[in-house]
């Protein structure tokens, strides 16, 4: 692969987007890699959370790939956003969480990456921004789509209408990531993060993430029909035997 590198450690797979001289930009074939990894690592047991980060140490990812789109017709821009949306919806729904490690620029479809995974946190110099209005254009890996389950319609408005950038700092404030950490210790930061969840039931995290992920499509009355069926399944089940004995045994689970 030549835009992406992949490394699994200890049941955490890392993902780095790999277009450093050109920000990390989401060109087709970095796309078509990503989908492949990501495809990969849905089952392969060595692999229970992913994170994503870019190369180096200004960008995670500066958009779609500005040089590639200024030379596409109507019909290879829809198949280039369809591309990119449909990979970050697998994301989305992936049952294993993903983390963006956001080391930097998250513009446009860098930010519209990060918004498709589960998890975000950032170091200090990350800048955020939707400005692909600046271009003409409107977003097109489901920004506009995503944006308002992760901050307010007036934040969301303000973001995508003026494309201007956002500090890590007021990115935290309306919501958008979750922490910040210096650029040198953000990985480490994360990778501890992504332990302390993998030590909890595999079964009941990808449960939770359909749960979450439904609960923005269903009616109150449908989600917690929803959440009672799924609650009720797991009982009898190795993980949920475990979970509760080892409660009242008073020592830590082992799933
Ligand atoms: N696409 C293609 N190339 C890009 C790029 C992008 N999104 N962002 C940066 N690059 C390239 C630059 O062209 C430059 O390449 P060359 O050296 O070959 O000229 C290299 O990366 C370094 O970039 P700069 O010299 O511009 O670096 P800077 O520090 O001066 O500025 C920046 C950094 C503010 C992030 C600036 O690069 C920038 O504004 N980038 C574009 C950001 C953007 O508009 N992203 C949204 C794209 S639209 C989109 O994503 C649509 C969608 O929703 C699907």
């Amino acid at each position: 692969m030549k835009f992406i590198n992949l490394n699994i450690n200890n049941y955490i797979a890392i993902i780095e987007i790999n277009n450093e001289s050109q920000l990390n930009a989401l060109n087709q074939k970095l796309l078509l890699e990503l989908n492949d990894v990501i495809l990969k690592l849905e089952n392969d047991k060595l692999v229970k959370i992913i994170i994503i980060t870019g190369c180096g140490k200004k960008a995670f990812v500066a958009g779609a790939d500005i040089k590639e789109m200024q030379k596409m017709s109507k019909e290879e821009a829809y198949n280039y956003s369809k591309l990119g949306s449909e990979l970050f919806l697998k994301i989305e729904n992936f049952k294993k969480p993903i983390i963006a490690a956001i080391n930097g620029y998250a513009l446009g479809g860098g930010c519209e990456l990060a918004l498709s995974c589960h998890i975000r946190y950032a170091s200090s110099n990350a800048v955020f921004g939707q400005p692909e209005v600046k271009l003409g254009l409107v977003t097109g890996f489901g920004g506009s789509q995503r944006i308002t389950k992760n901050i307010s319609k007036g934040h969301s408005m303000e973001m995508l209408l003026s494309g201007r950038m956002y500090s890590a700092d007021e990115s935290l404030k309306i919501g958008l990531i979750n922490k910040i950490f210096n650029i040198d210790v953000l990985l480490n930061e994360v990778k501890l993060i992504a332990k302390s969840i993998i030590n909890n039931s595999p079964k009941a995290i990808k449960k939770t993430i359909e749960l979450i992920n439904k609960s923005y499509d269903l009616k109150i009355e449908d989600g917690l029909t929803v959440e009672s069926i799924e609650f009720g399944k797991l009982f009898n089940e190795d993980e949920t035997n475990e979970g509760l004995l080892a409660f009242i045994e008073k020592r830590k689970a082992k799933f």
